[in-house]
């Protein structure tokens, strides 16, 4: 179907050929950016003003793009999620804030869902914005309203319907204050940005902003001596195209976690954060085709990939902003895939021990790896069954002090694992147990056995005793969240 360029005229849409899923996905996350930023400019500018128009230009060819394709535009709030026609929209790592907004905003003014049924044009899509950002907060007539001014204007093709409110949800959408998980979720999504932005500087010779990535580091390391369980939860989340990025900042916050349990001060933990988000630099060298090789690589392709902590190294000292990086950051990037025997590489002239940094980042690094599904391998370990590997390979691959350390941090049924309960029902892990003794009694969090139905979130601590004395719930096994189709990360967002 030929797709029309012109977005000023209204269009009927006589036939819908259908995003594919990637696509759709990256279109529906770009028309939430637009509206983000629609909504803001509106409120600062007049409806005549220049540079809105060319906006509205700009996002009407994405709107309209969508329409031509899908036949209408309908997004929706459920819960805490966009559904885009009916489909839940992922947020990508730059989309994080918009979607933040737009779910604020609209559920601030009990709107809960937006539906174009057509194409539209100009003047359709300011009197929509306008209509929207002059609705008052909490004003519960607030769609019905909206619908009127928009009939008044003659225009039919753009409706609005109230915010649904769940069950258990009451009063959730009420001006909410910050708290400490929205903060940790801004850090940590604001890490991977910038950690893009930081390599994509440095891959084009640019002067590189490494002193942003050290304010982040600093933000996380305050975060994490608040609350470790939150960070250590998002550092669940691996499912972004960009492998590297996201990987970085999760070897970064199980890495700071470590750092912290051996007592380092926070000179020392802001080097050895900044040492894991750098940490795999070199592969910014390697072409994408050989990173996301399906196959196995051939023998050049390996000498390329194990000289990646080397041309990290290289990278980092040819960083003109040299002062902010320290030898022991140069030191624990050359090491990361050196194991403890030395049987990694690069390979070493000289036998030495592995340094410190680089024996943390070894452990990080192998468990994000590990429980992350990537292109040549597609079903990823289950945080347990990383473990279980990673205790297998002790004392060889990794250093046994600092891997007890690691799991002490994690839990025997470490942080996002889905774990079976003796009353047959799933839980998904949320805290380790603070107390060493009841290791296997962590804080999880009961899901529901049906795939469709959503999440309940209730908490249970697993350390909790009936009036006997005997614990209420204890966990069996552990399972494959993929068998159950139950997406982890839905739980840490
Ligand atoms: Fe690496
Ligand atoms: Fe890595």
């Amino acid at each position: 179907m030929e797709v029309s360029e012109s977005t000023t005229q209204p269009q009927r849409v006589t036939q819908a050929s259908g995003l594919k899923g990637l696509d759709f996905s990256k279109l529906g996350n770009h028309i939430v950016m637009k509206f983000h930023i629609l909504m803001k400019i509106s409120r600062m500018y007049d409806s005549k003003n220049v540079a809105l128009s060319q906006f509205i230009q700009e996002s009407l060819k994405m709107i309209n793009n969508f329409i031509n394709k899908e036949g209408s535009f309908a997004l929706k709030i459920i819960r805490d999620d966009l559904y885009l026609n009916e489909q839940r929209l992922r947020y990508s790592v730059e989309g994080f804030t918009s979607f933040k907004y737009i779910l604020s905003q609209w559920k601030k003014k009990l709107i809960g869902e937006v539906i174009f049924k057509e194409a539209v044009d100009e003047r359709i899509l300011k009197a929509f914005i306008y209509t929207l950002v002059d609705l008052e907060e909490g004003r519960e007539e607030n769609a019905t309203l909206f619908n009127e001014k928009m009939a008044q204007q003659g225009i039919t093709s753009v409706d609005v319907n109230p915010l649904e409110v769940f069950e258990g949800e009451e009063g959730d959408f009420t001006i909410q204050k910050e708290d400490q998980r929205e903060v940790a979720k801004k850090i940590f999504f604001k890490t991977i940005g910038t950690v893009r932005e930081v390599i994509t500087q440095i891959k084009g010779n640019q002067h590189a902003d490494v002193r942003k990535l050290k304010r982040l580091v600093q933000k996380t390391i305050h975060l994490i001596m608040e609350d470790e369980s939150t960070l250590l939860g998002l550092a669940t989340i691996k499912n972004y195209d960009d492998y590297t990025f996201n990987h970085s900042c999760n070897v970064s916050i199980y890495s700071l976690a470590t750092g912290r349990r051996l007592g380092f001060p926070k000179e020392t933990l802001t080097e050895l954060g900044m040492t894991a988000l750098f940490h795999d630099l070199g592969k910014s060298k390697i072409s994408k085709k050989v990173l996301n090789k399906p196959g196995t690589l051939n023998q050049a392709e390996w000498v390329l990939m194990e000289n990646h902590p080397l041309m990290g190294v290289e990278t980092v000292l040819n960083l003109k902003q040299l002062g902010e990086i320290n030898p022991r950051m140069v030191i624990g990037i050359f090491d990361h895939h050196l194991r403890n025997n030395l049987s990694g590489y690069p390979k070493l002239f000289r036998k030495r021990k592995v340094s410190l940094f680089g024996r943390i980042l070894q452990i990080t690094d192998a468990y994000d790896a590990m429980t992350t599904p990537r292109i040549y391998k597609k079903v990823a370990y289950t945080p347990a069954e990383a473990l279980a590997i990673m205790l297998k390979d002790k004392g060889v691959y990794f250093d046994p002090i600092l891997l007890k350390i690691f799991i002490g941090l994690v839990g025997i049924y470490p942080i996002g694992s889905l774990v079976l309960l003796d009353n047959r029902e799933m839980g998904i892990v949320l805290k380790p147990n603070p107390d060493p003794q009841w290791m296997d009694r962590p804080t999880v969090m009961v899901v529901t056995r049906d795939e469709k139905a959503d999440p309940k979130k209730t908490l249970i601590d697993l350390a909790e005793t009936d009036g006997d004395g005997h614990f209420k719930w204890s966990i069996v096994k552990t399972l494959d969240p993929d068998r159950y189709y139950i997406d982890i990360t839905k739980y840490f967002i």
